[in-house]
């Protein structure tokens, strides 16, 4: 018995660390080429070499189709030259294998690309199960579209659907489920919808694994009356899972007016959407025992947090618990400068969410309503 139970100790332990070694820069990635025929191997992505592998498993005969090749489209990712469309039935839906209660991050990609010589973008709702993620009209969306949520899946397995709601064929050309530490990210209900994710800086590059982990896609944003600062130390992430990229959190903007406070304004579809904000700090100067930095931070408004202080060379994230409401659908973000603070105040990144499906849900049963 003790002999039996030595020899599965080990082989145990033998197969977590091949398991480990194996997938330590993917782990429980899926990353799905969708339109690229079954007979297509996997292939490793040239920027990130994270392996993407055909859909053909996970959807019924379906057709593919290719992005045309012109200057416009000389940019455009391997995955994403090929794409998934359905000119049959209203929905259309892939079946995908996740692990349960696991939280992802699940984006979607869609690139036209003319590639059915019509030079006419559809329109068509996306759905995750049974509740509408978003309809979407690629002839507002430039060369490409991307819509993420962050979702925890609630059994084994995930449908993403494509839904007509006009004449118009509905495409996909990447699917990408990342799971996100399970503390991260947390609503009440429901899930988020990524409205913007954004690092504070002047460059124009976009942060993505490997540089991100969990390959969350950080885009670069400044505004004028914003002065960038930057380190080259290292900042240290304080073990909340969070884990913001070194180039994401090593740079920060503070208002060029020191008297002023860092403001933030965007918009929302409606005001009774409902929008989360995670907010990434790092105190990245180097502050003498005379100086301080403390602000106050205000959502539309009101206090949501009083007297914070960035930690020095370390990453923090600040959130709302619970949604809140903009009026008018405006949404205000100010970071106010404390009497105490003798420096101005500082955001290095912030990702934006909508809020769970609720409302859209009250849409769908209205539009069904009038129908
Ligand atoms: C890309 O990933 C593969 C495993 O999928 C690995 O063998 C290879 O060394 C990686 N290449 C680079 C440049 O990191
Ligand atoms: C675009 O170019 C690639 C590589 O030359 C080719 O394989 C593909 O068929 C072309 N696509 C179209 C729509 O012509
Ligand atoms: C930053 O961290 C990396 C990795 O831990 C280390 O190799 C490097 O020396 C550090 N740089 C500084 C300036 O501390
Ligand atoms: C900076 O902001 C303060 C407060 O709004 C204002 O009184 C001052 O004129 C501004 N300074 C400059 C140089 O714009
Ligand atoms: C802080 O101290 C330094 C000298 O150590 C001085 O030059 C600076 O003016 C002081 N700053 C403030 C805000 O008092």
């Amino acid at each position: 018995m003790k002999t039996l139970n030595k020899h599965m100790l080990v082989a145990c332990a033998t197969f977590s660390i091949i398991h480990l070694v194996m997938s330590q820069n993917q782990q429980g990635f899926i990353s799905l080429d969708c339109g690229l025929p079954s007979n297509e191997p996997p292939y490793n992505e040239q920027f990130t070499n994270l392996t993407y592998i055909s859909d053909a498993n996970f959807i019924q005969g379906e057709k593919t189709g290719y992005i045309q090749n012109n200057s416009e489209t000389v940019s455009v990712s391997k995955p994403n030259r090929v794409l998934r469309y359905f000119p049959d039935g209203i929905r259309n839906c892939y079946s995908l294998s996740v692990t349960q209660d696991t939280k992802y991050l699940i984006r979607t990609v869609f690139v036209y690309g003319n590639y059915d010589g019509l030079n006419s973008p559809p329109r068509f709702d996306l759905y995750h199960g049974p509740n509408i993620w978003t309809s979407l009209d690629l002839k507002n969306s430039g060369l490409s579209e991307t819509e993420e949520i962050i979702h925890i899946t609630r059994s084994n397995s995930l449908d993403i659907c494509f839904v007509k709601t006009r004449t118009s064929t509905p495409l996909i050309s990447v699917i990408e489920l990342r799971p996100l530490p399970y503390h991260t990210y947390t609503t009440r209900t429901g899930s988020l919808r990524t409205l913007a994710h954004l690092y504070f800086s002047y460059s124009d590059k976009i942060i993505s694994y490997p540089k991100d982990v969990y390959d969350r896609i950080w885009q670069p944003y400044f505004q004028l009356e914003w002065t960038q600062i930057t380190t080259t130390l290292n900042v240290t992430d304080s073990s909340n899972g969070y884990a913001p990229p070194r180039d994401a959190i090593t740079t920060a903007a503070i208002p060029t007016n020191a008297s002023e406070p860092l403001t933030i304004i965007w918009s929302l579809e409606t005001s009774d959407d409902e929008t989360y904000g995670y907010l990434y700090f790092g105190e990245i100067q180097q502050l003498r025992a005379n100086e301080t930095r403390e602000f106050n931070i205000v959502a539309n408004g009101r206090v949501v947090y009083d007297s914070y202080s960035p930690m020095n060379f370390e990453a923090d994230t600040v959130f709302n618990h619970a949604s809140f409401k903009c009026e008018g659908a405006v949404c205000r973000l100010q970071l106010f400068r404390t009497p105490k603070s003798s420096l101005p105040p500082q955001m290095n990144a912030m990702w934006r969410f909508l809020a769970p499906y609720i409302f859209h849900n009250q849409r769908q049963v209205k539009m069904m309503v009038y129908k």
